[in-house]
This record gives structure tokens, sequence and C-alpha cells, in this order.
């Protein structure tokens, strides 16, 4: 069987990793990377002329499956519609592209009779979009809790252990788990992204106003431990969405939450829960998600190769 033909656009903290993994296994054969900066020196061994800043050179190789892990989300949302367009199947680590239009990129794949996937947008390493899903495939949802930004959690840890803000911010940036610009992460515009995705699968759609709690170095932390919460909730047929820091936990799940790791707490309206923790950022964690993504999405590719 030839090896699936992979483009990647972003090469850094998570696309280094995938490029990493996929260099050496022959069920792949990796025909081009999309950077910015082609002759920028990084962290994996790789031919140089793999790398380009040209979509068009990207997108003429013909690749089967583009994996999207770029920092920019206009870019990346405009990359994962062209693939999609030209048939490429698509797993995208991105949630700031992805979390623009979910419904329309679904339906441009199914258009295209082709497939997209984005677990690893929410949560990293763990499988929120999974949990929601079987929560949904239950019964209807009533809405959901999460801390859903590793950086900030992180942080909050390390700030509640008495590190200065400077220190804890520039930890989590040496770490891997903080954006390429972390206001994103301080002001909960990622959280923000990751509600609008889990509400999406929840209820089909995302909230229309999200309220956000910023972290800086002034917030005021007290005594207790403070998390930040993304949350959404029916009420009603109208959706109420946030991203606060909340000093004043009352579930055991988000107060025992340290480092980056990232927690859902799903609730049914029939009264179930459901509940997933893992490791919310970071290399290998997210490598893993996309990895788990891209062996979906292969099958799925299979199976419907087998009907023609
Ligand atoms: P980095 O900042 O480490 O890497 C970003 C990469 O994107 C760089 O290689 C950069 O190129 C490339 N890039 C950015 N804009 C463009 C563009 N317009 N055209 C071509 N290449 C571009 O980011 P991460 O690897 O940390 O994150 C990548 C994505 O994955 C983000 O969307 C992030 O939200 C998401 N993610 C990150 C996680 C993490 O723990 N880090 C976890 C889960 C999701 P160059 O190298 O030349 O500058
Ligand atoms: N910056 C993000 C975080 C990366 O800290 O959670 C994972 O999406």
């Amino acid at each position: 069987e030839a090896p699936l033909r992979v483009a990647l656009a972003g090469c850094g903290v998570v696309g280094g990793g995938l490029l990493n993994r996929l260099l050496p296994d022959k069920r792949y054969e990796v025909v081009g990377v999309l950077v910015r900066n082609p002759a920028k020196k990084r962290d994996v061994a790789a031919p140089a002329d793999l790398f380009t800043n040209d979509v068009e050179a990207l997108l003429a190789k013909k690749p089967d499956l583009l994996l999207e892990a770029m920092s920019e989300g206009e870019a990346g949302h405009a990359l994962i519609r062209r693939a999609l367009e030209a048939g490429c199947d698509v797993v995208s680590a991105n949630k700031q592209a992805v979390a623009r239009d979910p419904a329309g990129l679904q339906a441009l794949a199914a258009a295209n009779g082709c497939r997209v996937a984005w677990s690893a947008s929410v949560g990293g390493g763990a499988p929120m979009i999974e949990t929601l899903r079987a929560a949904r495939a239950a019964g209807p949802v009533a809405g959901f809790e999460a801390v859903l930004n590793g950086t900030v959690n992180f942080m909050l840890q390390r700030l509640g252990e008495g590190a200065a803000f400077a220190d804890a911010l520039s930890d989590a940036r040496v770490a891997g788990f903080a954006e390429e610009d972390p206001s994103s992460d301080l002001e909960g515009h990622d959280a923000a992204a990751k509600v609008k995705l889990l509400s999406f699968e929840a209820f089909g759609r995302a909230p229309a106003d999200l309220p956000r709690d910023e972290l800086s170095a002034e917030t005021p932390l007290g005594d207790r431990p403070v998390r930040q919460i993304g949350a959404c909730h029916d009420r009603g047929g109208r959706l109420e969405a946030s991203v606060r820091l909340d000093g004043d936990l009352k579930d055991a799940l988000f107060q025992s939450l340290n480092g980056e790791r990232n927690a859902l707490k799903v609730y049914g309206q029939d009264g179930r829960v459901w509940t997933c923790k893992g490791r919310g950022a970071g290399r290998w964690a997210t490598t893993e998600s996309v990895l788990a993504d891209v062996a979906d999405v292969v099958r799925a590719r299979r199976a419907a190769a087998e009907l023609v």
C-alpha cells in the first residue's frame, strides 16, 4: 500500500512534535511543511527542502491529508477551506481556526467527500470532544463546565504557590503551553474558542455572547484555589456561556486540578454526568491527540474507498 501523502502546516511546539513522529513512520510520506520562515532553525531533523511559505506550492503536492497546527486563526481557517475544497482530509489543532465556523467546515468536507477533525484543539490530550459526543449520544445536554486553558491553570497554581506573574508566564511559555501571543490565554480568548467548539458538539451551535475574565499581574487572588472555568448552559433554549476566574470552587474535580491539566464536566438533562481530565497542553499530549484523529480519518478513508 502506498504511504499516505501528508502536508503539515506549522512546525512549532505541535507541528514539530508531529513531524518528529511522522518522518520515521513508513505509513506516511511528508510532502511539505508550511511555515512563515522556512530558514528558521528547528528542533526536528528534517530535509530543508520540505519547508515552504508558499500555500500554492504545498497544495500543488496533492496531499491526501493536511495536518494544520499553525498559530494564526485566520490563515489556518483559509488553508483548511482550501484543502477541503481540493478533496484533502484535514486534522487541525488550531481552535481559533476551526471555531470560526465548525458547521461550515464540516459541510465543506462532506460536500467534497472528505473528512475534517479537530479533537486536539480542545483539551490538548484530554478527550473532551469525544466525551461531549458520548454525552450527547446518550440524550440532550443541559450544560458543561470545564478548565480549558493549560497556561492559565499552570499559572494560577504557580501564583498560588507565591511565584511572580512574569516568572509563571515565562515558565508556561518555555514549557510550550502558551500561545504564540499569550494574551489569547490570559484574556480568555483561547478558552472562549474552546467553549464555542464544545457548545457546537453539545447544542449544534455556539453562544452569541461570551463574557471573559482576564488574568493579569493585578488580578486579586485570595487564599483559596482559583481556576478559570469555561461554561455553557442551555437556559430554556438560550445559551448562557462565560469564561470566569472562580475562587469559590465547589467541585473537587476542578479544585484539585494542577499544572497544565484540563477537565470537563457535562450535565445531561436527565441528571447524568460525564467527566474527563488530562493534559490540556504541551507537545506530546497534543501530538498524540492529533495522531488519534489521524487514525480515525485514515480508517474512515479506507472504509469509504471500500464502498466505491
Ligand atoms: P507555535 O507558535 O509553536 O508554532 C506555530 C507555527 O505556525 C510556526 O511553525 C509558524 O511558522 C506557523 N505559522 C503561523 N502562522 C503561519 C502562516 N500564516 N503561514 C504559515 N505558517 C504559519 O504554536 P503551537 O505549535 O504551540 O500551536 C500550534 C496550534 O496548535 C495553535 O493553533 C495552538 O492553539 C494549537 N494548540 C497548541 C497546543 C500546545 O500545547 N502548544 C495544544 C493544543 C492546540 P514559523 O515557525 O515559521 O514562525
Ligand atoms: N495555549 C493553550 C493552553 C494550548 O494553554 O491551553 C492548548 O490549547
